[in-house]
């Protein structure tokens, strides 16, 4: 089997052979958030597909791309779609795109997601800035040997989010008078929306929301030694008492209607970085 240095080497080369920009900023955008690529002015755009060892999507129709280009003239990488574990792919190839965006010579990576309020104070629209995350029944991508060029064996969690990212986010807010929140992140694999036990226990546990992504490209980010700024969209709120159902449709209609505020973060942090 062709080994990791070995397949990171040629997806690398091969961006590099359609582009010769030297992105620092690499950024993932979640469900529903896509609007930040308006911003971007592109210069290259590949189709996963085409990436060599890029994942395969399994969704029929469904393909996302790299973008690579500037945001205020800070050249940028931006995953156009990410890989999540629920569609069936490894813990491995969900974070594979952050080992690439680090080859790339990223050093800060900015997320975004769409996660459920666990946090009574939370209301659906309100954005939160990460401060740490719990990883809850997912796998952790740096299982199995570990490849000392990529990182160390037992990376340090103690900082999964940068606090100096998180109080520009917290300055750029104030600053835009966009309300945010702070909390912990549960990661789940997904993809049932919690049961009403499930949200009421994630809560207990410490977790402010709760989500299908984010901590495996987080820990993987963390290896690599890259710096991590994210921030959620409440899209729906679980922890309530009465009885209520949660859909993808109204998760992605919340996270839409929220994007702007999370977009203007994003495109500030961008030029201060
Ligand atoms: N649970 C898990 N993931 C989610 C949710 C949720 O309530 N909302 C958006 N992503």
């Amino acid at each position: 089997m062709t080994s990791i240095i070995e397949r990171l080497d040629k997806t690398v080369n091969y961006i590099r052979s359609l582009s010769a920009s030297k992105p620092a900023i690499g950024i993932v955008l979640g469900s529903g958030l896509g609007n930040l690529i308006r911003e971007i002015e592109i210069e290259t755009e590949i189709e996963y597909d085409s990436i060599p060892y890029f994942p395969v999507s399994t969704v029929e129709g469904h393909h996302g791309r790299l973008i690579i280009g500037s945001i205020q003239g800070k050249p940028v990488v931006v995953m156009a779609g990410r890989f999540h574990f629920y569609e069936g792919y490894t813990p491995q190839d969900v974070a594979y795109p952050v080992r690439v965006m680090k080859a790339l010579g990223v050093q800060t990576l900015l997320i975004s997601n769409a996660a459920g309020g666990l946090n009574p104070a939370f209301r659906v629209g309100d954005l939160m800035i990460l401060q740490d995350h719990i990883s809850l029944f997912t796998i952790n991508p740096l299982l199995g040997k570990n490849e000392p060029e990529l990182g160390e064996r037992f990376p340090d969690m103690s900082e999964p989010y940068s606090l100096t990212l998180i109080e520009k986010g917290e300055q750029i807010a104030a600053r835009l008078s966009i309300n945010v929140k702070k909390g912990v992140y549960a990661g789940v694999t997904g993809p049932t929306f919690e049961t009403r036990a499930e949200y009421k226990m994630l809560h207990l546990l410490g977790g402010d929301a709760v989500g299908m992504s984010t901590v495996q490209e987080v820990i993987v980010a963390r290896h690599a030694g890259l710096q991590v700024f994210a921030m959620s969209v409440i899209t729906d709120i679980g922890i309530r008492e009465e009885l209520n159902t949660i859909t993808h449709e109204e998760v992605l209609q919340a996270a839409r209607e929220a994007e702007p505020k999370l977009t203007s973060i994003f495109l500030e942090l961008v030029k201060q970085l």
